[in-house]
């Protein structure tokens, strides 16, 4: 009808129908094609979760041996792209290598732009599932300054990405149960959130019909932002700040209810949750099982837990719906696994990574318009140019 009601950052604005992911804010209740996250991150493993969001089915066996035959089968990524990687600095951050890589990946693989079929789109899905944990794998390692390497195509998808991470040039690479398992069951509280920002960015971006690697590029730069999935980073780099002052909670907690001051408790608060995130829940139990089973004592755990009870006690807090968020314990298990802080919210991406695939496929099945929002002009009437010397 013409009239254009504005909603700053699309509070209240439904962007599109989705069967993927099922979240309920109120009841802090999440679920992946209608199984809950407790259940998923409990009792699957990463690549079955991945399946599910993307053809909406668990896997029989069968299938899920086909997925993962024709993921290894793609796993080399073009040694040119070497080259790329070698151009950066070691200071560059990873999200921004991570980002450029998967875009740089579309040169090399033209055939993954137009898809027209469900079976391009399955060839593009299996050859960025085979080729982006290779990616980041080789992100850490130019960071760690070690030779890039491939996959063990023996070991399951999480253990061979902990294998490319981490194995040292002539070392016998023995991946750890405990390890290997925390990191599947943060990828699977990772895979997907809805119309999240980055989700977003990636629907939008692939409603123009850029390709799948150009569309998730473009998510993972989204993700990036501190206020995203920088928010893991954020949190740990508050807590050693936090310690390295002397460790007093109630000084930080001030602060952050402060207007003037522009200090917020990261890994706090989230625009869907106004109860405990249900992600938070899990993984601030797998933190303490995680770092008790490495025999790991970090103390920014218990500054974590102090700022948490606090917060949850606190009028400001409670008033608001402020709960621990995915990102407040999350760092803690990643650095207990040995992954450096910048890294975090790459790995963040290589959980996500699943549910921008099924999102960008279920737009695109849907046959979805492009997405070109509208806006209210707000600027001068009609002006008369004057010459440059007149100005
Ligand atoms: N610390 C202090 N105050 C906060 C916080 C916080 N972490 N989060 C929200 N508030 C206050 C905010 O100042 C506002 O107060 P008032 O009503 O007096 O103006 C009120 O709570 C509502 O916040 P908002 O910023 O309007 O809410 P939003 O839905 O626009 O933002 C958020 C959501 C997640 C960006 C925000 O809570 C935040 O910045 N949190 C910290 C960053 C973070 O942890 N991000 C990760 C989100 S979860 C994973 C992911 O999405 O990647």
């Amino acid at each position: 009808n013409g009239v254009i009601t504005i909603d700053p950052g699309y509070k209240n604005t439904g962007s599109c129908e989705s069967a993927i992911t099922f979240l309920d804010g109120e009841k802090g209740v999440l679920r992946y094609r209608g199984y809950a996250i407790e259940d998923l991150a409990e009792k699957a493993s990463f690549l079955e979760v991945a399946y599910l969001l993307i053809f909406g089915e668990l896997p029989a066996e069968s299938q899920l041996e086909k997925f993962y035959t024709d993921i290894k089968a793609e796993s080399i990524v073009d040694e040119e792209m070497k080259k790329i990687l070698d151009g950066f600095p070691k200071s560059a951050h990873p999200m921004g290598v991570l980002s450029s890589l998967t875009s740089a990946l579309i040169a090399f693989n033209p055939s993954a732009v137009n898809v027209d079929s469900e079976e391009d789109m399955y060839r593009a899905i299996v050859k960025l599932l085979a080729k982006f944990p290779v990616l980041v794998a080789w992100t850490l390692r130019k960071k760690n300054g070690q030779p890039l390497d491939y996959g063990d195509s023996s070991l399951s998808y999480v253990e061979n990405i902990l294998k490319m991470m981490f194995k040292k040039p002539q070392e016998e690479y023995k991946v750890s149960k405990v390890v290997t398992e925390a990191l599947n069951k943060l990828l699977i509280l990772h895979a997907d959130h809805e119309q999240n920002c980055s989700t977003s960015t990636v629907r939008i971006v692939g409603s123009s019909h850029a390709g799948l690697f150009a569309s998730i590029s473009a998510g993972i730069s989204a993700l990036w932002g501190p206020l995203h999935g920088g928010a893991n980073q954020a949190v740990i780099e508050m807590l050693e700040g936090i310690k390295e002052d002397g460790g007093d909670t109630k000084k930080y907690m001030a602060k952050a209810k402060d207007k003037e001051d522009p200090f917020r408790l990261m890994g706090f608060g989230h625009r869907v949750y106004k109860n405990f995130d249900p992600r938070a829940k899990i993984i601030k139990k797998s933190a303490d099982e995680v770092l008790g089973d490495l025999g790991i004592q970090d103390p920014v755990l218990d500054i974590a837990k102090g700022l948490e009870k606090e917060a949850l006690e606190d009028d400001y807090f409670v008033k608001r719906k402020l709960y621990p968020n995915v990102d407040f314990y999350s760092g803690i298990i990643y650095r207990a696994l040995g992954i450096p802080t910048e890294m975090f919210t790459v790995m963040f991406a290589l959980g996500r990574l699943p549910g921008w695939i099924a999102q960008w496929r279920e737009m695109r099945l849907r046959k979805e318009p492009i997405g070109r929002p509208r806006q209210i002009y707000i600027g001068e009437n009609l002006r008369e140019f004057k010459d440059i010397s007149n100005r």
